[in-house]
């Protein structure tokens, strides 16, 4: 039989109920890890738990929990579970963000702190945590934060650029922190993505909407195919995994080509 790439791993991954946070848990569930997935919304939650299960490999198990990842309290509480639940962490990884696309002219003071607060602080919280608490005492940890093609080349989608651009620097930091263990912090950076978030934003449907598209179409290559959930995941199982063992403060962009820089 195949030897799993995560075998025994405990992987903590974040908005994991629904969207590219899912087919991550999925794809570490397929390879052996243990699983904790956690999101604010209840019901999708329980019913991505139960999917996650069905991935799972003989003797793993998942667990969900629910939480916000703006809330210091909801943090420490994930973290007290996982304690309590599997005794240790080895993998973080911080998928949950907040994709609105506001441009200069609609920015909302509430919106805005919002999305910092989600894309920005919520991961730098998160990183502390297992840190602090799991990986610097053993030296040892994966920490893979999910960011974007915009961190590195802005759209108009002000905000959230801001954010995606401070994470790739968050990224750099903690390897900075990190050097002298066997700790990597990475980032993957997607590009356009088959997820609920990002068919409501081609629609429309959430802040910022399509002027986002307007101003910035010319300098993104929308002729690609847009990417899929497993095609994100892949790259995280890659650094998650002993394959990646040798890459850390890096930001893989997983794009088709969309951006290339
Ligand atoms: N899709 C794309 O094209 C694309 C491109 C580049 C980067 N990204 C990045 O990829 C990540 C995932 O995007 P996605 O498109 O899969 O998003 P999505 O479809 O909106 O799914 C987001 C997940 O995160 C959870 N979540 C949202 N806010 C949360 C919070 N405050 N605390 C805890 N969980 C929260 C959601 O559940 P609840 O709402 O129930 O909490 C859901 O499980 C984000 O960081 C996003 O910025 C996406």
């Amino acid at each position: 039989m195949k030897e799993k790439m995560l075998d025994g791993k405990i992987a903590l991954i974040t908005g994991a109920s629904y969207g590219m946070g899912l087919d991550m848990a999925k794809v570490f569930a397929k390879e052996g890890a243990n699983i904790i997935i956690t999101a604010r919304g209840e019901k999708r939650l329980n019913q991505a738990l139960e999917k996650v299960k069905e991935c799972l490999t003989e003797g793993r198990r998942a667990i969900a929990v629910q939480a916000d990842v703006t809330s210091p309290e909801d943090t420490k509480h994930v973290y007290d579970v996982i304690e309590e639940e599997f005794g240790d962490l080895d993998i973080l990884l911080h998928n949950a963000g907040k994709g609105e696309m506001e441009i200069i002219d609609d920015v909302q003071e509430d919106h805005m702190m919002e999305t910092l607060n989600i894309n920005l602080a919520g991961p730098i919280r998160y990183a502390q945590q297992a840190l602090m608490r799991f990986f610097l005492p053993k030296k040892e940890g994966r920490i893979i934060f999910i960011s974007s093609v915009n961190g590195k080349k802005p759209c108009a989608g002000v905000v959230y650029s801001a954010t995606k651009a401070g994470l790739n620097n968050v990224t750099m930091s903690l390897a900075f922190r990190t050097w002298d263990t066997n700790i990597t912090v990475n980032a993957v950076a997607p590009g356009a993505t088959i997820t609920p978030a990002h068919l409501a934003n081609l629609r429309g449907e959430q802040d910022g909407g399509e002027k986002w598209l307007e101003y910035s179409g010319p300098y993104f290559n929308y002729q690609v195919p847009d990417t899929t959930g497993f095609d994100q995941a892949n790259a995280c199982l890659f650094l998650a995994s002993h394959m990646g063992q040798c890459v850390t403060g890096q930001v893989i962009q997983v794009c088709n080509g969309s951006y290339l820089g």
